[in-house]
């Protein structure tokens, strides 16, 4: 099983940007975490991240027919991006959306989301943890229904 998480602009600034909101582990602390999480579950998963929409959009269309399952946190993209919605819907793989902070507590712009639509799960407000528990839910979903 192949899992690819994908990380939008800005997350590569975690642990300097608003640590208040996001707090003091980097990015780097982030993609480890989630790599030692992958070995101890026996999954394979790559964490990928990009500040620029056109990468992320490849980045999801690269995944059609390679790979299994999409975390994504497409950062303020979120709230945007139509054209990460399409792309979301043209390789119709499982993907879960994260966020770190709990975006529907914060500002009024934060509480649309276009990817969401196309995922089968939102987690949001559990830190980094979040993308645990999502490839956990992905993996069980994808072993669950195929
Ligand atoms: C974020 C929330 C977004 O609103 C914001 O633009 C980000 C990070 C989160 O992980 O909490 O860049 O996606």
């Amino acid at each position: 099983m192949k899992i690819r998480v994908i990380n939008g602009p800005n997350l590569n600034m975690l642990g300097i940007r608003e640590p208040d909101i996001y707090g003091r582990q980097t990015y780097s602390d982030l993609a480890d975490m989630i790599k030692e999480h992958a070995d101890k579950i026996g999954t394979d998963v790559e964490v990928l991240q990009s500040n620029h929409e056109g990468d992320l959009v490849d980045m999801i269309q690269e995944c059609y027919g390679k790979i299994d399952g999409i975390v994504i946190n497409p950062g303020a993209y979120t709230h945007t991006s139509v054209a990460i919605y399409d792309a979301a819907k043209a390789v119709s793989i499982p993907m879960i959306e994260v966020h770190i902070s709990d975006v529907d507590k914060r500002e009024a712009f934060r509480q649309t989301s276009y990817i969401r639509a196309a995922c089968i799960k939102t987690i949001t407000g559990h830190g980094f943890n979040g993308y645990i528990e999502a490839i956990d839910f992905l993996k069980k979903y994808i072993e669950e229904n195929g």
